[in-house]
């Protein structure tokens, strides 16, 4: 689907995604890309990142793929440092790195639990924390009140509760804290803003594929609004929205982006049968007096 944004709407920003050597993380580059951003993308396989920035670069996006482990303060700080030289500036840093598997509590051991808390919640403050410098508004060229952008990739397991994914639900549990709380301070004191994206099951995504076999993926559509999964698009278009103009008064908000799926409850009664209940129980009220006079109805 061509993109409603203007093409130049990110035009002159640069933007480091973590993940953005797959998945929604490419996507996101992708799309950043297109719509006038230079790209610098991080992760730790290093013929990802390097396939990745060959097809961002083949499609006339100016990009750089650099290795590294979000979990590594060194690596984080690295990185950031590589991408401000190579494009000069940084205006949005997307966290979108991220770890999953299934595992039932009673089989997931602490350490377990700890990798994926470490990858998604203290990554993404590693990454931001080393990112400030060079986002607060004045740093690197910038006007004096004119902050940069951090968008946290959460999801909505943790509204709820999710089978075989504590680790995850924890995790991003602590992102959508993480997103607040850098929201409400360094909004205040360096006027960046600070947003989240929750997407719902996305198709085509080693997420998808990895957590929810085809069996699974169909129960989950039949039991979604839409009947169908969102789309990668569907996340990057929310953030070029979030990081552009357009978004310009967002801070702290985290944009559900699944089609209503967390929302998503079976159907008690069928829909003619409410229907026929309600038309009795109108019925029943039209002819219990109700003691205020019909004027005043
Ligand atoms: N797919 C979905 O339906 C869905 C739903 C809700 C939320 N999400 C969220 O959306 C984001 C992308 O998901 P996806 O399904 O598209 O999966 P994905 O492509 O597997 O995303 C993970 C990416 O993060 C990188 N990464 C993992 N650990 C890292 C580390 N320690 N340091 C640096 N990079 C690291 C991976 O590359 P390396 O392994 O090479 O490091 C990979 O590129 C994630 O935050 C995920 O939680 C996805």
């Amino acid at each position: 689907m061509a993109s409603p944004f203007r093409p130049e709407v990110l035009k002159g920003k640069v933007a480091l995604i973590t993940g953005g050597g797959s998945g929604i993380g490419f996507e996101i580059a992708t799309q950043f890309g297109l719509h006038g951003a230079a790209v610098a993308i991080m992760g730790r396989r290093k013929h990802i990142v390097e396939a990745a920035q060959a097809a961002l670069q083949a499609q006339g996006i100016q990009a750089i793929g650099l290795e590294g482990d979000v979990r590594r303060r060194e690596d984080a700080a690295r990185v950031l440092e590589a991408a401000v030289k190579h494009f000069g500036r940084l205006d949005i840093l997307v966290n979108g790195a991220a770890g999953n598997f299934l595992a039932s509590p009673e089989e997931l051991s602490p350490n377990g639990f700890r990798t994926v808390l470490d990858i998604d919640a203290v990554g993404t403050y590693t990454m931001s924390h080393e990112a400030l410098k060079y986002l607060k508004a004045g740093a690197g060229g910038r006007a004096p009140s004119d902050g940069g952008l951090i968008l946290n990739i959460s999801a909505t397991l943790h509204y709820t509760a999710a089978w075989y994914q504590i680790n995850v639900s924890a995790a991003k549990a602590a992102v959508d804290s993480i997103t607040r709380g850098l929201a409400l301070e360094w909004g205040t004191d360096y006027n960046i803003r600070v947003n989240g994206i929750a997407p719902g099951p996305i198709a085509g995504t080693p997420g998808m594929r990895k957590l929810a076999p085809e069996e699974m993926r169909r129960r989950v559509r039949e039991d979604m609004p839409f009947f169908r999964l969102g789309e990668k698009w569907d996340i990057a278009m929310a953030a070029i929205y979030l990081a552009s103009d357009a978004g310009k008064y967002v801070n702290g908000a985290t944009f559900v982006v699944d089609g209503g799926h967390w929302l998503s409850q079976p159907r008690m009664i069928p829909k003619e049968e409410v229907k026929q209940m309600s038309r009795v129980v109108e019925k029943k009220s039209r002819k219990e007096p109700t003691g205020v006079p019909k004027s005043k109805l």
